[in-house]
């Protein structure tokens, strides 16, 4: 089996910078190492090119999110092509964030790669927010909580049309898990368009296991295979600090580990993202450190 990890070190689609730093804080904490001992073929890519924010001129200065939109499509056009050219090889992708604007990249090209074979791509989102505003609804207009929306098939079309595949991800074959931040505009998309979405209230009343064995139902019920986007803010800040957007009571350790565990469990793990670690929010590299552990059990770690 083989991974390929592809960095992605944008912030442009976040207000806090650093998250670009991202990939630099996973790979210093072992990925690499961490997942060739589990026995898989590991080929690091690098990095994608992302232009630094203060070199877009008047937009970098004085824009706002909404302002690097062009900017985030064109390196998520460059993040597809790579994510589908790794899954019609059969590996994995592992791709390193950087802001969550990038999944409208990452899994848009697994949707093509997926979709050329006739199959359809099941989501599982973890993560405190949505992610699924428009430029229109978005308050902030941070691209950061925009993807979902697009891969969705709303939105900008330079976003929403990424993939070869129209919309990337079909309503019903997607879930979230972890939520605990959604502004109005994404509670109605939310009811509008009848997306499983599983709460920390959720997980606090049926606990982990049961939500996400819906969740995986939900991703894997007519399709060829999973991609999960990890947003490092699902889990407890108390756990990881070290990300842009923390968003108190989230899933605690154990909690992140056993829904890994049982994504590793469904052998349907067809790519993978993990987002918005901000190193320097962190404590030492304690965030990325867990990612790297998290990763290693949605790959097989097991203990046994
Ligand atoms: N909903 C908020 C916004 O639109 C927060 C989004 C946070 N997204 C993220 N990927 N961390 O600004
Ligand atoms: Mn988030
Ligand atoms: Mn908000
Ligand atoms: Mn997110």
């Amino acid at each position: 089996d083989a991974v390929r990890i592809i960095g992605v070190p944008m912030d442009l689609g976040a207000s806090r910078r650093g998250v670009d730093m991202g990939p630099s804080a996973l790979r210093l904490a072992g990925l690499a190492d961490r997942l060739a001992q589990l026995g898989y073929t590991v080929e690091d890519c690098g990095n994608v090119r992302v232009p630094d924010r203060t070199t877009l001129g008047p937009a970098g200065e004085g824009g706002t999110g909404r302002d690097f939109l062009p900017s985030i499509a064109l390196v998520c056009e460059e993040l597809a092509a790579l994510t589908a050219t790794t899954v019609r090889l059969g590996a994995v992708p592992l791709v390193l964030g950087g802001d969550h604007s990038l999944g409208a990249g990452s899994v848009a090209g697994v949707a093509t790669a997926l979709g050329e074979r006739g199959q359809r791509l099941g989501l599982i989102w973890l993560d405190a927010h949505g992610d699924l505003h428009t430029p229109e609804t978005s308050h902030s207009g941070n691209v950061h909580g925009m993807p979902v929306a697009h891969l969705l098939g709303s939105g900008d079309p330079r976003l929403s049309h990424v993939s070869s595949v129209y919309p990337a991800v079909r309503a019903e074959n997607l879930a979230f898990v972890g939520l605990r931040d959604l502004d109005p505009p994404e509670k109605a998309f939310i009811r509008q368009a009848g997306i499983a979405a599983f709460t920390m209230r959720d997980i606090d009343e049926r606990g982990l296991r049961a939500v996400m064995s819906d969740a995986i139902e939900i991703a894997s019920r007519g399709t060829g295979g999973i991609h999960v986007s990890c947003d490092a803010d699902w889990v407890d800040p108390a756990e990881a600090p070290g990300v842009g957007t923390p968003v108190r009571g989230g899933a605690t350790m154990r909690e992140a580990h056993l829904a890994m565990e049982m994504i590793s469990d469904t052998g349907a793990l067809v790519g993978m993202d993990l987002v918005e670690i901000n190193p320097i929010l962190d404590r030492h590299n304690h965030t990325a450190e867990l990612a790297v552990d998290l990763l290693a059990s949605a790959f097989g770690r097991g203990i046994l």
